[in-house]
């Protein structure tokens, strides 16, 4: 199973989200069957690190962010069994790439799979001040549960 973790820049949410998962997956020992990555639908911070600030607050909640920014490829539809969009307008952005044709069904929400919160995206924070990088991470540890209880479910019943 891989998953591919998507936002703007891929610089704020999307490497949090992956790092989240990253983490949750080794608790549960399947770090093995489930592989994650994140990209951004914009090339607008190709190659760099994640922004200081989410990188601050996600280290000291126990996260390392360690990817760079790269753009949603082509090539990512087929590679990956779902691209995990944080808010609306990145969800029309990848149904509107050429390529997502076929591959609708692998576009999901991250707040889709919100338990504790009733929210319909994840907040870009890169405007905003400290709280903004703190719910990013509150929202997308409920998200990333949920979401991972949903995929080991749908494989145990396969
Ligand atoms: P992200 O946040 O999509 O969560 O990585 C953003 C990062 C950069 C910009 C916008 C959103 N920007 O406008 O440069």
């Amino acid at each position: 199973m891989r998953l591919l973790f998507v936002c703007l820049g891929n610089i704020c949410r999307s490497p949090t989200a992956e790092a989240v998962m990253i983490a949750l997956v080794a608790q549960r020992g399947l770090s093995e069957e489930i592989t994650c990555d994140s990209a951004g639908t914009s090339g607008w911070h190709v190659g760099e690190q994640a922004d200081a600030r989410m990188r601050r607050h996600a280290e000291a909640r126990g996260y390392c962010l360690t990817s760079r920014s790269r753009q949603v490829r082509p090539a990512d539809f087929a590679e990956f069994d779902y691209l995990v969009a944080m808010d609306d307008s990145n969800c029309e952005d990848l149904r509107g790439l050429e390529r997502a044709d076929g591959y609708n069904d692998r576009i999901v929400k991250m707040t889709d799979y919100c338990r504790n919160y009733q929210v319909d995206a994840i907040p870009d924070p890169y405007y905003g001040g400290s709280a903004g990088f703190e719910r990013v991470i509150d929202l997308l540890e409920d998200a990333c549960t949920g979401l991972l209880d949903t995929i080991t479910r749908s494989d145990s019943q396969a």
